[in-house]
């Protein structure tokens, strides 16, 4: 079993897009109906609201599990630790349980060692308790593994949704023993809309959402989806009970169509 498997959540909620008073009462309501593992960024720009959500909370700090993650732009060695000492400000914490790298180097701008290293340095001086990367591609991972021990990453946290299972990229992960965390399990909401997916929720009376969430986790991967509704909150909070059958779980599989969400200007290709 994976370190990250016995310390992390599974299911996780995730704060992309989420800006101020949304941000802050999406989080609040997350944490009081259970969600325990929140996913947010410098990049964010909503650490703070976060941070405010956490604290009024009343949550016992170390039944929380917070992950933020570097910006492409302080990848450097003079802005990293800096960059990471105010997210932690921001957050009101002493330091996050997970702190991820967010994009490998646009271009090898930064060199991966100078980054991870520094990555490292967060982790020694008790910034994070664990450190991971995320949309590291099978290269990517290739070189990382050259810098650090496999064991230090925590995760790689990439897109994995039905309509893009990265199954290539699953698999190596898989073989090097690295936990893969799936972002936009819901490919922002597109395979709620998909009828093979409606009915399979219709057969166990449950939501999309649910039986998405209850596909991801079935493959061993965590998840962090995102929302903003108590209702929805509260769905996807509950899709941990679902269990689907091996034969929906296939049929799942097979919605793949290499539909990508998350593509800026610089990221990297798939493998
Ligand atoms: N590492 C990275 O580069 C990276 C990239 C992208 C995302 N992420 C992380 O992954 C998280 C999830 O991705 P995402 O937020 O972009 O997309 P997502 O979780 O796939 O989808 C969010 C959308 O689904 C809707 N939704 C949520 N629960 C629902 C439910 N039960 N029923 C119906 N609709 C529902 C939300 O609307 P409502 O608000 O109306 O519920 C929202 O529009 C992010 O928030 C972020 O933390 C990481």
């Amino acid at each position: 079993m994976y370190l990250a498997e016995k310390v992390m959540p599974k299911l996780g909620m995730g704060t992309f897009r989420l800006e101020g008073e949304i941000a802050y009462q999406s989080v609040k309501m997350a944490l009081e109906i259970g969600f325990r593992h929140i996913d947010t960024a410098q990049i964010y720009g909503n650490e703070a609201e976060v941070g405010q959500a956490i604290a009024d909370s009343k949550i016992q700090r170390d039944e929380l599990f917070v992950t933020t993650k570097v910006w492409n732009a302080q990848l450097n060695h003079a802005e990293f630790i800096e960059s990471v000492n105010q997210s932690l400000n921001k957050l009101q914490l002493s330091s996050v349980d997970l702190l991820l790298i967010h994009w490998p180097s646009p271009e090898n701008g930064e060199p991966m060692q100078e980054y991870l290293t520094e990555l490292k340095n967060a982790k020694t001086a008790g910034l994070a308790k664990h450190i991971g990367v995320s949309n590291f591609t099978i290269s990517n991972l290739k070189d990382a593994m050259k810098i650090l021990n496999k064991e230090e990453i925590f995760t790689n946290q990439v897109e994995v949704h039905p309509y893009l299972t990265n199954q290539k990229l699953r698999d190596f992960c898989k073989q090097q023993g690295i936990h893969v965390t799936a972002y936009m399990p819901f490919a922002v909401g597109k395979v709620l809309k998909d009828q093979t997916i409606i009915d399979i929720a219709q057969r166990h009376q449950v939501s999309a959402a649910e039986v998405v969430i209850a596909w991801e986790l079935a493959h061993s991967m965590s998840t962090i989806p995102s929302s903003t509704k108590r209702k929805n909150l509260e769905a996807n909070f509950k899709a941990v009970n679902l269990k689907l059958t091996e034969e929906e779980i296939k049929i799942i599989d097979n919605l793949d169509c290499g539909d990508r969400q998350a593509i800026p200007d610089f990221a990297p290709e798939w493998d």
